[in-house]
Formats: structure tokens, C-alpha cells, sequence
């Protein structure tokens, strides 16, 4: 097991690539058991996450290659349709091949996901989705087992869920007939899913608004389809260069999927620049961060849940005081008691924390528990006083490609070991 070794106070600089978005390559890969020829899919991120991804495409049928930020997925041989319990367990996403496998086999069988422990995770939104379809959706012995050809319905999800959406997209795309999916989610990586099944040749319209349209029953072709930058990676840079202080370029993300998150860091006191697919944020160290007064997180186009413990992470060390309220999950606070290791001032109260700016952290043994979380924690350390040693990095590398690398690319001073060291150097 390896740990993290971050020491702080060291301003970053320079200019990177975003990675390819996680949570748009994940439905993207699930979506793949929809096509009749191989899928090459380009600036694909590798994390751990994409690889419990292929592994379940393999365990299906499939035939996976991936070189470097290249996947192939040739579903042509495809003919299973049951994730095993520990393939299930693996990540949340794992749901998101329920809806592919009805429009494919008219059947589906799996455990109930795994994933980051954010409070409770439920899916009936997803069964309801499919069962709107006419499939039906069984919960039995800890297993949900469906079946049916999805015909064409509509769907009024009762919340926007991201994952529901995606999975209620998926399964409509093989129904026969017209399919209207109404209060759907609109986060961008809904449209990079619309766009690659459109490349296919299937024919979805009005992701991003809150109407989603599917003319269900058109044959998929194979093809070629590059990932969108991942909005998540990008706020964590940029909440990474506040905490740290100095000016950081980020390469390949659209600013638009960031907006929430640009202005809270420009109301923090940081200089915040975008064209494009370019993202620039500045702070000089000497001049500190401001607290923000309130975060509230939303669906989007609101501010983004995700984003929430790495700006967090930042805003521990500002002058001023800021509170979030988390309005997406039950538990995603985890890493408070992280960060008051590091002498953060925060207080939480249900789904309210408040964040006590303090003039600067100081350096502690920390652990991830959980994906962004455990990303906060590093950006906490990038400002801290001393060398933080960050552990439980199976979490982060579900989500981020080689995160030390990135922030060491950016003048960070970061290092992988292997656990167990004597003494950190
Ligand atoms: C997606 O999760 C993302 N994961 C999450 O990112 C993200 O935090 C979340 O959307 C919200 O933006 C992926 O895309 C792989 P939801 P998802 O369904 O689809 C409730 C990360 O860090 N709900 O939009 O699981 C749910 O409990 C991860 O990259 C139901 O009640 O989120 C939550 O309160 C963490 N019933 C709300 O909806 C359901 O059937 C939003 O969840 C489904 C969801």
C-alpha cells in the first residue's frame, strides 16, 4: 500500500492537461454493449474505476484493449448478462450496465453498487426508470434481477438524478419506439453521453435541458469518440492552486462546466481567467484567501457536490469564515475530522459545515475516505505548514490519474512511497 508524501507551503506554477472526465467515460464504457462493432474511445483517464469498468466488459463477453488513454471495446461477442457481487461492489457506476444489458439481452442481474460511502445510495429512481420502459426490475436476496425488452415510455424521474438519467438513456436507446425522459439530470457528462451514442448512430436529443428525447430501436454502429475533460480533476487543481497560492493553467476542460466553482474562487480573492478549454487561476501568497459567507451544493448547473471538500480543503486556510450546505448527500463530511487533524476550524451540524477560516494549516498524518475527499485532503496539504503524509489512496485513484504526478508537473513537492518507510525524507 503506498501513501502520499505532500510537504506545503510551496506556491504551484505551470500549465496541464485535464484528464478525461471519470464520470463520463463510465457510462460511456457500459454504453458500448450497445454497439454491433468495435469502439475506440480516445483520452480515456486510467483509474481504477475505467479498469473495474473493462473488467466487467470482459466478464461479459467483450474484447478490451487499453493503450495508454486509448480503450477498444469490441462487444460483439457480448452474451452474459450478470455482474458478479464483487464487480458490482467495485464502484457506483456498476449500476450503470442494468439499462444496457436489457437493451441488449432483455436481461440483467447484479448486486447493489458499491461505490463512495456518501450516505445512503439508493436506485429506485433506476428500477423505476426501467420499469417505465416495461421491464421488469425483481429485488431478490440481495440481488436485483430484471427482465423485458424495453419498450418505448416515458420517464418523469422524481429527482435529477445523474446515474438514473444516464441508465434510463441507455435502456431507451434499445427500446422500440420514442422515449421521453422528463426531469432529467443536465450535467455535461450527460451530453458527452448523447453525443457518443449519436456518433453510433443513435438519434437522442435535449441532454442538458431537463427533457431528454430517445428514438429508441436504431441499429449502433461501431466508432471513434474522445472523452470530455473532467470538470472534477479541473476544480481540484484550481482549489489546489488557491490553497497553495500561484498560478496555475489548466489545458482541455470547458470553462462553462465550472462557472459555480470559478466564482466562488474569485470571491475567495483569487485572479480567475477562461477561454475556451482553458481554465488560469492566480493568488498571490501573500495575499490570503476570503471566506465566501455560504456554498449550497446543487444539481447543475448548480454548485457541483464534487467539488465541495476540495474547495473546503482551500478555504480552511483563508481569513473569514465559510458555510457549505451539502444538499446532495447524507454524509459527505468525511474529511472534516481529516482536516481538523491539520488544525482546520470546522464545525458541522447535519448537512451544514461551517469553515472557520485559520491564518494557515499545519502538516499531520491523514486519511482518505473516500474519493474527493481524499483529494481535499492533498490540496489541504499543498498550503499546509510541514509534510502531511496522505494514506488511503485506493479512494483517490478511483478518480484521479496519478494525482502526484499532475501537482508534481505543477512544482508541487509530492511523492508516492510505498508505505512503511522509516522516516520520510
Ligand atoms: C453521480 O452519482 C456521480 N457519479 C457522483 O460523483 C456525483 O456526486 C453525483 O452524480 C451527483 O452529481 C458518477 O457519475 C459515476 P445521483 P449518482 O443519482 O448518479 C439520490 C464522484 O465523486 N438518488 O445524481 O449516484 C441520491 O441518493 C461521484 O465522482 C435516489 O434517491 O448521483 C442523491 O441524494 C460521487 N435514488 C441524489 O439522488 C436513486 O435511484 C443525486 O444522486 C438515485 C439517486
Amino acid at each position: 500500500m503506498s501513501v502520499m508524501y505532500i510537504c506545503g507551503g510551496r506556491p504551484l506554477e505551470g500549465e496541464v492537461a485535464v484528464q478525461g472526465a471519470k464520470n463520463s467515460v463510465l457510462p460511456i464504457l457500459a454504453a458500448c454493449l450497445l454497439a454491433d462493432g468495435p469502439v475506440v474511445l480516445e483520452h480515456c483517464p486510467r483509474l481504477s474505476d475505467v479498469t473495474a469498468a473493462l473488467d466487467i466488459l470482459t466478464h461479459l463477453g467483450c474484447r478490451v484493449r487499453q493503450e495508454g488513454h486509448m480503450v477498444t471495446v469490441d462487444p460483439q461477442g457480448a452474451s452474459g448478462c450478470a455482474l458478479s457481487e464483487r464487480q458490482t461492489r467495485a464502484m457506483r457506476s456498476s449500476i450503470m450496465f442494468l439499462g444496457p444489458l436489457l437493451a441488449r439481452m432483455g436481461r440483467a442481474s447484479l448486486a447493489y453498487p458499491g461505490g463512495c460511502e456518501l450516505g445512503p445510495r439508493p436506485i429506485d429512481l433506476h428500477l423505476s426508470a426501467i420499469r417505465a420502459l416495461g421491464c421488469e426490475a425483481l429485488e431478490e436476496g440481495g440481488r436485483i434481477c430484471c427482465r423485458g425488452h424495453p419498450a418505448g415510455g416515458e420517464i418523469r424521474l422524481a429527482l435529477p438524478s445523474v446515474g438514473a438519467t444516464e441508465n434510463a438513456m441507455l435502456c431507451a436507446v434499445g427500446a422500440a419506439g420514442e422515449s421521453v425522459i422528463q426531469n432529467a439530470a443536465r450535467e455535461p457528462e450527460i451530453v458527452d453521453l448523447q453525443n457518443f451514442l449519436n456518433t453510433l448512430g443513435a438519434r437522442v436529443r435535449g441532454a442538458g435541458s431537463g427533457v431528454i428525447t430517445v428514438e429508441g430501436g436504431r441499429p449502433l454502429s461501431g466508432g471513434r469518440y474522445t472523452i470530455m475533460g473532467d470538470r472534477m480533476a479541473a476544480a481540484t487543481l484550481l482549489s489546489a492552486a488557491a490553497s497553495a497560492g500561484g498560478h496555475v493553467v489548466l489545458r482541455g476542460v470547458d470553462w462553462r462546466h465550472l462557472s459555480t466553482v470559478l466564482e466562488v474562487f474569485h470571491r475567495a480573492g483569487c485572479r480567475v481567467r477562461s477561454r475556451e478549454d482553458r481554465v488560469e487561476l492566480k493568488r498571490d501568497p501573500d495575499c490570503p484567501l476570503r471566506g465566501v459567507d455560504l456554498i449550497r451544493t446543487a444539481p447543475y448547473p448548480g454548485f457541483p457536490t464534487d467539488a465541495q471538500a476540495p474547495v473546503m480543503a482551500a478555504l480552511a486556510a483563508a481569513r473569514g469564515s465559510t458555510c457549505f450546505l451539502e444538499t446532495m448527500f447524507d454524509s459527505r463530511y468525511r474529511h472534516v475530522v481529516q482536516l481538523r487533524r491539520m488544525g482546520a476550524d470546522i464545525t458541522v451540524a447535519g448537512r451544514l459545515a461551517r469553515v472557520r477560516g485559520v491564518e494557515q494549516l499545519h502538516a499531520a498524518a491523514v486519511t482518505a475516505q473516500d474519493l474527493r475527499g481524499g483529494a481535499a485532503l492533498a490540496v489541504a496539504a499543498l498550503g499546509a505548514r510541514g509534510e502531511s503524509i496522505l494514506s488511503g489512496l485506493h479512494h483517490v485513484d478511483r478518480g484521479y490519474e496519478a494525482l502526484e504526478d499532475v501537482l508534481r508537473q505543477l512544482g508541487g513537492c509530492v511523492r508516492r512511497e510505498e508505505a512503511g518507510r522509516t522516516q520520510p525524507a
